[in-house]
């Protein structure tokens, strides 16, 4: 079967003051249709940066990148745009909720922009997106009247109201405390289980220990791959944390 996502020999160079930093170094890395890999290594190393070209929010220097067995170049940034907003979910550490709107109108407004459905159809979306992450009385608030854990489920919401084939998640357990973390993680696992990739980066091994597989990057290179396999309800999480931390160890963490 054909990965979700083939990436081949991908580079990213920043030139600042016309000094060069190779910050991603050769990367080969699949996603498979419905798969959770996450992305651990030093502050620095290039995940964010990893994210954000295979996502096609920053163009890569050298290399091809493939999605549902499209090349991204030749896309031009509207088409490139368009293919985040309907195939593609995102959220982040920082989460980047518009201050003006409310929780439910900030869900919406993807949904809107893509016009896949009528808006009567992504209200009603939306509002069971909203029961289902358990925060549907939240929805009239503004952005800064709620929790850290409810804005993320918020941020989650809004990432899905499109039907995405992945989840793009930065750090989305970052700002959070652990209860919170662990309310998002279980909804990222619940996501997951309904056939959505993800690809998240993460500092956290217990939210990484939910995930299929964690690659190890040092200075922009794939240094190391565990394989966790799926998360099921006869896991014990804490057993994988344990067994993540050990390799984590041996890979220098
Ligand atoms: N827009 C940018 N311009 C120049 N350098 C950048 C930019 N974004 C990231 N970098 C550099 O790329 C390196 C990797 O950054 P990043 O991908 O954010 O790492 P990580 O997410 O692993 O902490 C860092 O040295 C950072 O300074
Ligand atoms: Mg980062």
């Amino acid at each position: 079967m054909e990965p979700l996502i083939d990436v081949k020999g991908l580079c990213k160079t920043y030139i600042v003051n016309k000094y060069s930093n190779n910050v991603l170094r050769n990367i080969d890395f699949t996603l498979d249709e419905g798969e959770f890999v996450t992305i651990m290594g030093p502050s620095g190393s290039g995940k964010s940066t990893m994210l954000y070209t295979i996502s096609g929010m920053d163009r890569a220097t050298a290399g091809e990148i493939s999605f549902m067995g499209k090349t991204y170049t030749g896309l031009n940034e509207k088409e490139m745009a368009k293919l985040r907003l309907v195939s593609m979910g995102f959220i982040f550490q920082q989460m980047y909720m518009m201050r003006k709107l409310c929780i439910l109108d900030n869900i919406l407004l993807p949904g809107f922009h893509a016009g896949l459905e009528d808006r009567k159809k992504v209200r009603e979306e939306a509002e069971m997106l909203m029961r289902r992450l358990g925060i549907m009385e939240i929805a009239d608030n503004e952005i800064n009247e709620v929790s850290g854990g409810q804005l993320q489920r918020a941020c989650l919401c809004r990432a899905l109201i499109n039907h995405p084939k992945v989840i793009f998640a930065d750090e989305p357990t970052g700002a959070l405390n652990s209860k919170a973390a662990g309310e998002v993680i279980n909804e990222l696992v619940n996501v997951n289980r309904e056939g959505t990739a993800i690809m998240m980066v993460t500092h956290n091994a217990r939210v990484a220990a939910a995930s299929d597989k964690v690659l190890y990057l040092i200075d922009g290179h794939i240094e190391g791959t565990m394989e966790l396999g799926k998360l099921t309800d006869e896991s014990d999480l804490t057993q994988r944390e344990r067994q993540l931390n050990k390799w984590l160890m041996e890979q220098g963490w």
